[in-house]
């Protein structure tokens, strides 16, 4: 039996990423009345307006209270009055690598009555998850800068990988596609990153003698993007690396019909520190405080969030409340959806509390 009490950190962060987390708790909360647990939030103000007022982006202070949670249920960082980097570096990548977050799970899941922009896709065809490595490549911020801002200047940004970081990152792929469609696709680029590439490739080779009723399969990068686009049945499970992962789970956002519909989780999933639920989307500040924004994609990640704490029939109970409102939207996000972000959740919500 799972626990029936979960201590949650809430961090709404800046622009749509509050308006969404919003409507997120709403189906927490409905979810849990419904289906039998209790969660006790704390909520965090990271992000740019703190950082605007006081210059912190996350004390060391709060880092350790995060900590004493199970969970952390995000919105989004990131504001034009911040310079580039400041909060999704300081704030967004620094709980993903310090609380060891190695997996980060994208479904791409074309939801019935859903448009997308390719012609003729049915939900049949388009349903895989992208197990992106999250705590090492291009993102560990190696690298330097030298004589900057002459015309000498250099700045190099270096792709770190480990065989211990990529081995627990294709295992976790593994395990997820036996139990799925038995299908692994290895996405890199082979071709041209000839050292990173070959350790990812010789670790899935390894550990696929250990999965002998997964099928496993190889794509480099720029054609994933094209199968995504118009044959998205080829895939099941996507292993990658964190670049790769990043850009092509927008991609595979745009197909299942927008940002506003595509959920993650940052998984550790030794328990030794929390894992994050956020959306694949950013802060929107294009859309930001006018209520266009979708909150399914945050929504959808509180149901990864209910998973991972045990709750299995509630999380599915919370996606397919979320799914049934996909139809009676007018379009995925922006003015003219037809409903309100928070009328959105409340909808969710009564659905989960009917459920
Ligand atoms: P974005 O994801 O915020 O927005 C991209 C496009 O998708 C915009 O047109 C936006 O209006 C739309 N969109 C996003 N969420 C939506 C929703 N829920 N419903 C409807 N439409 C939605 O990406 P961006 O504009 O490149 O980045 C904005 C800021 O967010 C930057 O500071 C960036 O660094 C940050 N960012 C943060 C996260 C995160 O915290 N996890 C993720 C991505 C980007
Ligand atoms: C995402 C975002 C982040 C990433 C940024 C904001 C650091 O784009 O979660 O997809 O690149 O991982
Ligand atoms: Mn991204």
């Amino acid at each position: 039996m799972p626990n029936t009490h979960h201590r949650v950190a809430v961090i709404p962060g800046d622009g749509v990423g509050i308006e969404v987390t919003a409507e997120a708790i709403k189906a927490l909360d409905a979810a849990g009345d419904r289906f039998g647990f209790t969660t006790e939030q704390t909520e965090y103000d990271l992000g740019g307006s703190r950082y605007l007022t006081t210059g912190e982006v996350l004390p060391e202070s709060v880092q350790v209270e995060l900590d004493d949670h199970e969970v952390i249920l995000l919105g989004a960082v990131g504001t034009p009055d911040v310079p580039p980097g400041v909060l999704e570096r300081g704030l967004l990548l620094k709980l993903r690598f310090d609380f060891d977050q190695y997996i980060n799970l994208r479904p791409v899941k074309l939801y019935p009555g859903v448009p997308t922009p390719i012609a003729g896709l049915t939900p049949e065809r388009c349903d895989l998850l992208v197990i992106r490595e999250n705590t090492e490549g291009m993102y560990t911020g190696v690298g330097g800068e030298f004589k900057k801002g002459t015309p000498l200047e250099i700045a190099t940004q270096e792709s770190l990988n480990t065989r211990y970081g990529v081995e627990r990152a294709v295992r976790f792929a593994f395990d997820r596609a036996a139990e799925r469609r038995q299908k692994l696709t290895l996405c890199h680029k082979t071709n041209v990153l000839t050292f990173a590439a070959d350790l990812w490739q010789r670790t899935v080779n390894e550990v696929a003698t250990e999965y002998p009723s997964v099928e496993v399969d190889y794509v480099h990068v720029d054609a994933a993007c094209l199968y995504l686009v118009n044959s998205p049945e080829r895939f099941d499970v996507i292993v990658t690396d964190n670049l790769f992962g990043d850009i092509i789970t927008d991609l595979g956002a745009a197909v299942q019909g927008g940002l506003g519909l595509a959920a993650s989780g940052n998984l550790n999933p030794s328990g030794a520190h929390p894992s994050m639920f956020e959306p694949v989307h950013g802060s929107a500040p294009d859309i930001a405080g006018n209520g266009w924004a979708n909150p399914v994609a945050a929504v959808f990640s509180a149901a990864l969030c209910i998973a991972h704490l045990g709750h299995s029939e509630a999380a599915a109970a919370v996606e397919s409340a979320a799914a049934s409102v996909l139809p009676e939207l007018k379009t995925m996000g922006g003015p003219d959806m037809g409903m309100s972000t928070p009328e959105i959740g409340d909808l969710i919500a009564e659905r989960i509390a009917r459920a």
